[in-house]
């Protein structure tokens, strides 16, 4: 007996595309980390999302081309395949069917979704599956038959990670590629796993694991050398709890793993050492460590200090919760069941009709219900609800769903298309207004109109290009400069007009924060994280698009949104002249 392990990547089309890069000075690289505080874009007690950089990173170009060849591998194991997704979902073991589930009302407890992340061999999956193994969901003959397979592959110890580690090419490498969902349940919550891969290839596939959760076990390896390696410059650590705080993911766990080890032996120094070390780079990075951050030793692989309590006398030290306890106390900010429905899809698929996944961000949704698929403003109805393994009648905001809906095919629908509600449906825009952190820039390059990279907001991931820097924000007043800014360098923050070639879903940060959060991508690596200020109040109204406080001439241009629909992309604006409204 197993449970059923998901998994879902993001796939090559349109993320891991080389962008044209405006490199004009090769400034010499500077350690940012001590300016973070002052380059906050909002302060850790505001807790507003969007986060402060690490240092600066080694280039990872080579890894790029070395990532597009392992989504054309993981593509080809994965099944279904759809015909161009932007997401792949994986069924692995016994293919679900969805007809055969029990149909209930749902489950009081409340839910929450975890996501694992954490540097490269912390040992996320070997937690992950250590979870599931705990909590009962997979037997000891499952667990000898991984023992086995892993020893067969020479990766003896590797076999807690087969759990979450389903593919082939994963217990090949020992590395996670797909992101692993799996569900657990203690006394009070139901919790969907998200088991992120730590390698830097894959960090898009971390992204869109991170943009479906509440809450982040952020995993570090105790062992010598192994925690080092992952804080340092370069490491996944850092670049996995900036990315994490602003995709909105608000509370952590941290968990000192591998306390086992010979080169740990549940060492208090060892652990207060890293609790020492990484308290100021959570801080730094937005989080309120005393609010939302909970540390935590455990050992992943033997499972101590995780379902009960580790015993005293492995661990005199240790008076604190267990990993179960802790996930089971962790308190996020109710969401309002009753706001409009918002739910972006991550995954499509065809299965007597078409059936869409996705997490809702906002309201509830009932069998019967007539939505929206934006941006494509599509009238569907919903057929059936699926929650878990579980077909439900209504599921409310949180809940990770699959929706068969009637009225719409599925080559209509692409990944981070928002199933919405008819009443308030959600924006549509290739042009919003963004307050920018530039993190790192490749090459030290300089950020100014005419820079492209890849937007990652909530489910999608779209060429974007700047094409108007509005004004920068003073580091030390917050405030906006009056001077005229053409280009801004790494650290800076900056206010600009960012334009998209495919209508997206967005909304302001201020009122969807998960829709209005979004970092931008180049060769690999993130360059900045930001949030969306304001949208146009319409779109191609005539020749002129409108804002809150300017009009600007329309550039006659349309382009397909590629899905089949006919529509066309409103046309998108280029000239930078400013005209009175009205
Ligand atoms: P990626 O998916 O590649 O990012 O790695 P991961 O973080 O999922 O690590 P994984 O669970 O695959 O474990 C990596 C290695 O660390 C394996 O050899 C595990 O057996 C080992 N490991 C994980 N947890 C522990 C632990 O608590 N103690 C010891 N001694 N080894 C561990
Ligand atoms: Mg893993």
């Amino acid at each position: 007996m197993v449970q059923q392990v998901a998994k879902e990547s993001v796939g090559t089309k349109g993320n891991h595309k080389r962008t044209t890069i405006f490199t004009y000075t090769h400034t010499k690289r500077t350690d940012i980390e001590e300016d973070i505080r002052s380059l906050q874009l909002d302060s850790a007690e505001e807790n507003n999302g969007v986060v402060n950089p690490g240092d600066a990173r080694p280039e990872e170009v080579e890894v790029v081309d070395k990532m597009e060849e392992d989504s054309e591998e993981v593509q080809a194991v994965s099944q279904p395949v759809h015909p161009e997704p932007k997401v792949k979902h994986k069924e692995v073991s016994a293919v679900e069917d969805a007809e055969s589930q029990q149909e209930t009302e749902g489950n009081n407890k409340r839910h929450l979704n975890v996501v694992f992340i954490g540097h490269v061999d912390a040992g996320k999956s070997t937690t992950g599956g250590q979870i599931l193994f705990l909590s009962g969901q997979v037997d000891d003959r499952t667990i000898q038959k991984y023992e086995k397979e892993a020893k067969d592959k020479s990766r003896e110890s590797w076999y807690m990670a087969y759990i979450m580690d389903t593919n082939e090419e994963e217990r090949i490498k020992g590395k996670t590629v797909e992101v692993g969902r799996a569900h657990f349940e203690t006394e009070t919550t139901r919790f969907t796993i998200l088991d992120a891969p730590g390698h830097k290839s894959y960090v898009p596939n971390m992204i869109s694991g991170a943009s479906q959760a509440d809450i982040g076990v952020l995993v570090i390896s105790a062992r010598k050398g192994e925690f080092e390696t992952g804080f340092e410059k370069g490491g996944q650590t850092r670049e996995h709890v900036m990315l994490a705080k602003t995709l909105g993911v608000t509370k952590l766990l941290l968990v000192v793993n591998k306390m086992d080890d010979h080169t740990v032996n549940w060492s208090k120094e060892r652990y207060d050492e890293i609790e020492s070390k990484m308290t100021p780079f959570l801080k730094a990075s937005g989080y309120n460590v005393k609010k939302d951050v909970q540390f935590l030793p455990i050992s992943g692989l033997m499972g101590l200090n995780m379902k009960t309590r580790v015993d005293k006398s492995l661990c005199p030290w240790w008076n604190g919760p267990c990993l179960f306890e802790a996930l089971d106390r962790i308190e996020i900010t109710p969401r309002d069941p009753n706001g409009p429905f918002r739910m972006p899809i991550i995954d499509k698929f065809k299965d007597m009709g078409t059936v869409v996944m996705g997490k809702v961000e906002s309201g509830s949704v009932r069998e019967g219900d007539s939505l929206l698929v934006m941006p494509n403003k599509a009238q569907v109805k919903v057929l059936a609800i699926y929650c878990d393994d579980n077909r439900v009648r209504h599921a409310g905001p949180g809940e990770n769903l699959r929706i068969r809906l009637s009225g719409i095919e599925e080559e209509d629908i692409l990944s981070g298309f928002v199933l919405s509600s008819v009443a308030k449906p959600v924006a549509a825009v290739t042009e919003f207004i963004a307050q920018l952190q530039i993190l790192e820039l490749l090459d030290n390059a300089i950020f100014t109109a005419g820079y492209k990279a890849v937007l990652h907001i909530h489910a999608v991931v779209e060429e974007c290009e700047i094409v108007e820097l509005l004004h920068q924000i003073d580091l030390k007043t917050k405030k906006p400069m009056k001077k005229k800014v053409l280009f801004v360098k790494n650290g800076a923050i900056v206010v600009c007009r960012i334009q998209v070639n495919n209508s997206i879903c967005t909304e302001k940060f201020a009122d969807f924060a998960q829709l209005g959060r979004f970092t931008l991508r180049t060769e690999g690596k993130t360059v900045a994280v930001g949030k969306v200020t304001e949208l146009p109040t319409f779109e191609s109204q005539g020749s002129r698009i409108c804002w809150e406080n300017m009009c600007l001439p329309v550039r006659a241009r349309t382009s397909s949104l590629g899905c089949g629909t006919g529509l066309k992309v409103p046309p998108t604006v280029g000239a930078l002249l400013r005209i009175p409204r009205g």
